[in-house]
């Protein structure tokens, strides 16, 4: 009926309509997220993805109450958990509110999900999920000795959150040469590692460096001074201690064989 009288009206009588449609819609709203009774407050704060970004080593502190705040929620019961386990909460801080400190945050406090309901009824819950950011441990140089015909393996580490965009290798401040080299480069969330299987000093010796791109920590880069030695003749370990064996043995039989005459000439 309401909206039958309205149809064709004045554009202004439109606009009230949109007004009230959309404080309905708020309305709704509000009430949605009071009905569902708990809410997490967190410095710093949460996204409306329910997502809290923190960096490494820092800290999360966390209040989660029920909503509404009337003289009997006050006296609610309220429980945590961290990944689906239990959190021990200290009596005095379990009531009305209750407070969660994460400090210093850790690497494996990434991806955490903390869940807040009360006690006698778990059907409403608040969650948020932290999202730890940390930079990468890229930096200095190292000096590397390699053998010739031998493999040389370089390694960067490349681990951070947001997760690394682009990596780059050079060899005497030029691009490596994957083909000519005989390189090979592999990347995974940890490392980025170059590869050959036989170094050539005139093709492998020089200065390396490998430079990452981070989406929020920047430009990082390490250097390797890598230098050929020439090949050490790898000693025939095991051969040689048969050989020493049999020698010993020999010589053993032929001191028992001839015992007789060593007892009569020491006499
Ligand atoms: C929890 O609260 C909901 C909504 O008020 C209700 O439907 C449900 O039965 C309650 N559960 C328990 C175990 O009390
Ligand atoms: C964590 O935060 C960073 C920086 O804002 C963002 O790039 C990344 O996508 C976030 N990760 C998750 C899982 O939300
Ligand atoms: C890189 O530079 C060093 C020092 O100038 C040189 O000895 C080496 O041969 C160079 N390496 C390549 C692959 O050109």
């Amino acid at each position: 009926m309401f909206v039958h009288q309205h149809l064709q009206v004045h554009p202004l009588k439109r606009k009230m309509k949109l007004i009230f449609k959309t404080t309905f819609f708020y309305l709704l709203l509000f009430c949605v997220t009071k009905t569902l009774g708990i809410n997490i407050q967190s410095v710093p704060e949460v996204n409306s993805e329910g997502v809290v970004q923190v960096e490494l080593k820092k800290t999360v502190s966390m209040v989660c109450r029920p909503d509404g705040g009337s003289e009997t929620e006050a006296d609610e019961e309220l429980v945590w958990l961290r990944n689906g386990a239990l959190v021990a909460l200290k009596e005095g801080n379990k009531k009305g509110g209750s407070s969660v400190c994460v400090t210093p945050v850790v690497h494996e406090d990434n991806e955490a999900t903390f869940t807040c309901y009360l006690s006698r009824n778990d059907t409403f819950r608040a969650s948020v999920t932290l999202n730890v950011t940390f930079g990468p441990q890229l930096s200095g140089s190292e000096e590397v000795t390699v053998e010739k015909e031998a493999e040389l393996v370089l390694r960067c580490d490349i681990w951070a959150n947001p997760p690394v965009s682009s990596v780059s290798w050079t060899l005497n401040g030029s691009k490596v040469d994957l083909l000519a080299g005989g390189f090979s480069v592999t990347n995974d969330a940890f490392t980025s590692q170059l590869k050959t299987s036989s170094v050539e000093d005139s093709l492998h010796e020089g200065t390396y460096q490998c430079t990452a791109h981070f989406p929020m920590h920047g430009e990082h880069s390490k250097l390797f001074h890598v230098t050929a030695t020439e090949k050490t003749l790898k000693f025939p370990l095991m051969p040689m201690i048969a050989a020493v064996v049999v020698l010993c043995f020999t010589a053993l039989l032929a001191i028992v064989s001839r015992w007789d005459k060593i007892t009569k000439c020491c006499n």
